[in-house]
């Protein structure tokens, strides 16, 4: 049986909702991951730092006890967002970024940025006092294709971006392509990319493996094998600008599957897990360790962790559906193996 032990991990790139959903998901990262970039998409958004830390206080009241898990707060930006609120963010110790949603690109994402232009001032001060800038990368031009909006935002919006703020520190999140790959690979120094679990595991096939399969859709959406072969590739050779970020949307299901389901693919159930089975897949899971647990906090100029986590190559059935506040949830690979387990925590 293979074990492999690694330094304790971060989700870089993290949805836990609130209330009772909150409750139902915050354990699974919690068991896992020491820390998480939490995204402020909740309704309405975490739009200021005084929201983000009510918010940052709700999650550690949800915490089971003895838990071992901090949670790393964003700021939603949206038009309105003033440049003071930079300051604030940066003298609460508490928030880490900034979310940049395009406005209508994806899930609670009515109230982001229509035009980057129009927040360059916040976006200035940002550079100025090092804060990271998390970005959703896709266009929302309904003219673009579908599986071209990630690639056209860095065209259109990121790569100028870049260019006319050389000191802002950028997170591509949830990269899916060889385009991103090639814009942050061979960017300028300050910026870096998060790679989902099922971005490397799956391709735009399995969105319709045996009928349609809500369960599978998230934004951005599955790519060509190409472009998943091309992400495996790139984090397995140890590229220190890529790192670990579920992305781990929890919906409803009743949400998901509907005439028009939600984007989102719940993974946090075994978030370093199926990381496991794509590195054990490449042949590369010695490289684990650095994507999962150095990458991302030295990007954010924060402290590895200390503790363990030991997996084990020993096949688990996930179960069909995971309790949800009055609803359900059913995570990836529901009813299925995944063939990693956690065994260990120290
Ligand atoms: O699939 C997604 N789900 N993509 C996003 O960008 C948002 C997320 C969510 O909040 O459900
Ligand atoms: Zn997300």
């Amino acid at each position: 049986m293979t074990t492999l032990v690694i330094r304790r991990p971060d989700d870089w790139h993290l949805h836990l909702r609130d209330g009772a959903a909150l409750r139902a998901v915050l354990p699974f990262t919690a068991a896992r991951f020491a820390r998480a970039i939490v995204m402020p998409n909740l309704s309405p958004p975490v739009t200021t730092t005084e929201l983000a830390l009510a918010y940052r206080r709700r999650i550690l009241a949800a915490l089971p006890a003895g838990a071992q898990f901090e949670p790393l707060m964003t700021v939603y930006l949206t038009d309105h967002t003033p440049p003071e609120e930079v300051a604030r963010a940066r003298a609460s110790g508490r928030v880490h970024g900034f979310k940049l949603y395009p406005a209508g690109a994806t899930t609670h994402s009515e109230l982001g940025v229509s035009d980057v232009r129009r927040i360059e001032p916040v976006l200035e001060r940002m550079a100025e006092l090092g804060m990271v800038l998390e970005v959703h990368g896709e266009v929302t031009d309904p003219a673009v294709d579908v599986f071209d909006r990630e690639a056209r935002f860095i065209e259109r919006v990121l790569a100028p971006l870049a260019a006319r703020l050389p000191q802002l520190r950028m997170v591509l999140e949830h990269i899916t392509t060889r385009a991103a790959l090639d814009f942050v690979l061979g960017a300028r120094a300050g910026l870096a990319a998060t790679v989902t679990p099922q971005h490397l595991l799956m391709n735009r096939n399995a969105l319709f493996a045996g009928g349609l399969r809500p369960h599978h859709f998230c934004l951005p959406v599955l790519k060509a094998e190409a472009e998943r072969a091309a992400l495996l590739a790139a984090v397995t050779r140890g590229e220190s600008r890529l790192f670990l970020g579920t992305d781990s949307a929890p919906h409803a299901r009743h949400a998901k599957e509907a005439a028009a389901g939600c984007a989102g693919i719940f993974c946090a159930h075994a978030g370093i897990e199926l990381y496991a089975e794509a590195f054990a897949a490449a042949g590369a899971l010695e490289r684990l360790e650095a994507f999962a647990s150095h990458h991302g906090a030295d990007f954010y100029g924060l402290p590895r962790n200390s503790g363990t986590l030991t997996l084990t190559e020993q096949p688990w059935e996930v179960p069909a559906h995971y309790p949800f506040g009055n609803d359900e949830l059913v995570p990836l690979r529901a009813g299925e193996r995944v063939a990693w387990r956690l065994t260990e925590r120290a």
